[in-house]
């Protein structure tokens, strides 16, 4: 009888907590926690009191947020271990958010979902249990993970756009679910919207791929935006910004090659266009104080277009600078540095990122190449990162055509569940715990290549260190708070772990 109190105890606290273990299975690459309608893994609460620490760790065979709480003490002059010190720390960038893309692929297979299945991986996106999410990426019409192409406006020579209307997927995949997604974040998502092709009419080539803009279309183009961020209004869905383009060099691309929906902009053409067009029109319109992000593409480009930014004219109208993943290794991160300005200061935001196919469930190395990434960005100045589908099905789909990908999240449509990809803990940690406005700090430490962290003060007071450990085995680490105190713990071999004090 005591025993059953005793358990029934333990479930009404766990109830009442509302937090869910992950229910991990072992895959042909490593580990994911399973969901359904019925079951799904939440982040523990939060929950620091004065004097003491909770830690978060996700490692390699242990999928999930596992919580811990330790005392800080007044001070250490032990050789305790690695060591990340707060002491003399200097304040650097401030955190803008972590999200994902709403693409056509990604609604399709949250809807083929049963109902109870949806709203447990919405919330574990964007709920409070979840990792909140901050940033959605919408793109404007189809992508490659679309089911066709398409634009909103396929009526050739329709320089007014009297023809200009969402399609089948804003109404059915895209605008409920972001409303759902908004709803759980406390209407905290920041949107932004990006393209990837203008109507083939628009185009010298006449096709979604490959092609720039003719001369006659350039206002007609901008002008596009804003019905788009008119209509996407109209039912009930605000932005917060705009990217200038999705990867213009794509356009240049002969579309034998790359098939896929894009619209090239030489640095030429795209400071004419952001200078007369889409600046003003933008700045003019109800939607001025939508953020403008340029680029897009790869930091191999960044060289190429850099003068979009340092340029008075299209520079003006710049508010930051976006960049993708994919072409990282033919580049050093330094290359980062392009994407300031001499003129004003610009926020710097990964955009795009994901791992290519097959999936790979479970797979530790795609979860630590986000971590790599964020934490090799964050060293640069970056205010936050983006991946690319929100979700996928097993074989990395749907497409438009012959190119799967990865997703952190993967639907399996006939049994009604999905599974979270270490990739999910990844962005996770960042996300949940270093959120919007987090001042980032520059910190002294004695780390070494196996070790990296990233260490930031919340807009609640909290201190968020986080410390990644790359190697096959467990290390003592040493905090030391601002104030003097530490904190001693030790992290597991191939995990990533957020401290909070
Ligand atoms: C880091 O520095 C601390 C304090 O100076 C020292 O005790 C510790 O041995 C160092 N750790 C490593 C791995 O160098
Ligand atoms: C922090 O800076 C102060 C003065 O700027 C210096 O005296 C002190 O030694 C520094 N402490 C550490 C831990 O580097
Ligand atoms: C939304 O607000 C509720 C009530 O204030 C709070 O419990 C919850 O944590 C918030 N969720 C997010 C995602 O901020
Ligand atoms: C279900 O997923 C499979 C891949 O696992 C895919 O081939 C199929 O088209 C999907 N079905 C639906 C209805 O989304
Ligand atoms: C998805 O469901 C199918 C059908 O029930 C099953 O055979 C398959 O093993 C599931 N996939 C995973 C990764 O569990």
């Amino acid at each position: 009888m005591v025993l059953l109190t005793y358990i029934f105890f333990i479930l009404l606290f766990t109830y009442c907590k509302g937090y869910h273990e992950c229910n991990q299975k072992k895959t042909d690459y490593g580990y994911v926690c399973v969901c359904d309608s019925s079951k799904c893994d939440t982040v523990p609460e939060i929950d620091v009191s004065t004097g003491k620490f909770q830690m978060f760790s996700t490692s390699s065979n242990k999928m999930g947020f596992t919580a811990s709480s330790g005392t800080l003490k007044p001070s250490s002059n032990t050789n305790f271990g690695y060591k990340i010190d707060l002491q003399n720390s200097s304040v650097k960038q401030k955190v803008i958010g972590f999200g994902g893309a709403f693409t056509d692929s990604s609604g399709i297979n949250i809807k083929s979902l049963p109902e109870g299945a949806q709203k447990n991986l919405l919330n574990s996106y964007f709920g409070s249990s979840g990792v909140q999410y901050s940033l959605g990426r919408v793109p404007m019409g189809g992508t490659d993970f679309s089911i066709r192409q398409y634009t909103y406006d396929d009526h050739d020579g329709d320089l007014e756009l009297k023809y200009f209307s969402l399609q089948n997927e804003d109404h059915v995949y895209k605008i409920p679910l972001i409303k759902k997604a908004y709803k759980l974040s406390n209407n905290s998502l920041n949107l932004f919207a990006s393209s990837w092709t203008a109507p083939p009419w628009m185009k010298n080539t006449d096709m979604y791929a490959s092609g720039i803009l003719k001369d006659e279309y350039y206002q007609t183009w901008a002008d596009y935006y804003i019905k788009f961020f008119q209509e996407y209004k109209k039912s009930g869905v605000n932005f917060w910004g705009l990217t200038t383009q999705n990867e213009p060099v794509d356009g240049f691309v002969p579309s034998l090659v790359f098939p896929l929906n894009s619209l090239g902009f030489t640095t030429a053409q795209m400071k004419k266009w952001v200078s007369e067009n889409l600046g003003p029109t933008i700045r003019k319109s109800e939607f001025k104080d939508l953020k403008i992000i340029a680029h897009d593409d790869q930091r191999t480009f960044l060289q190429i277009f850099s003068s979009v930014w340092e340029d008075d004219d299209s520079g003006k109208y710049i508010d930051g600078v976006g960049v993708h993943w994919y072409w990282d290794a033919f580049a050093p991160n330094s290359v980062l540095e392009l994407a300031k300005s001499s003129k004003k200061d610009l926020f710097l935001l990964g955009t795009e990122a994901c791992n290519g196919a097959p999936v790979k469930l479970g797979s530790w190395e795609r979860g630590q190449s986000y971590i790599k990434s964020i934490i090799s960005d964050f060293e640069y100045g970056a205010g936050g990162w983006m991946d690319f589908n929100l979700v996928l099905n097993q074989e990395g789909g749907p497409h438009v055509i012959l190119n799967p990908l990865d997703s952190p999240i993967i639907v399996n449509n006939s049994t009604g569940e999905f599974y979270k990809q270490p990739m999910y803990y990844a962005m996770g940690h960042f996300s949940k715990f270093l959120r919007p406005d987090s001042v980032v700090l520059e910190v002294q430490n004695n780390l070494t290549a196996n070790l990296k962290s990233v260490a930031a003060l919340r807009p609640d007071g909290l201190t968020a260190v986080i410390v990644y450990n790359e190697g096959s085995e467990s290390a003592k680490v040493e905090v030391i708070s601002k104030g003097g105190s530490v904190l001693q713990t030790s992290v597991p071999a191939k995990s990533i772990n957020t401290i909070l004090f």
